[in-house]
């Protein structure tokens, strides 16, 4: 229980989609080119790299939004900004967004 499987397949470079995992939201951004990867935070699956990560500003728990423009995750609460891989770059939030348990299957998720 409590095990989610999200198919990567279908997602597009730059897109990022948001899931519910035990209440929380997850975001899971497949990167494009243009976009650093951070060895120590990135998956690299099917010769493709993603950033997944639990999608709550670690100040005080709102949920950031993506910005495509900048390709960055901005908290709107009180201006915290993430890169994408949601390291804290800007602003009040002390850490970056949680990392949730997962293992890649494939072109798979599994959250849990
Ligand atoms: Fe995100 Fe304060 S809750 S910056």
């Amino acid at each position: 229980a409590g095990f989610i499987t999200v198919d990567l397949s279908p997602m597009k470079e730059g897109e990022v989609q948001t899931i519910q995992w035990r209440g929380k939201p997850i975001f899971i951004l497949k990167k494009s080119a243009d976009m650093p990867k951070n060895e120590k935070r990135d998956i690299t699956t099917g010769g493709s790299t993603y950033a997944v990560m639990i999608g709550l500003c670690t100040h005080l728990g709102c949920i950031p939004t993506w910005m495509p423009a900048t390709k960055q995750f901005k908290c709107a609460c009180h201006g915290g900004e993430f890169d994408a891989s949601g390291i804290n770059t800007f602003g009040p939030p002390p850490r970056p967004m949680d990392i949730p348990p997962f293992k890649i299957d494939g072109a798979k998720l599994v959250l849990g």
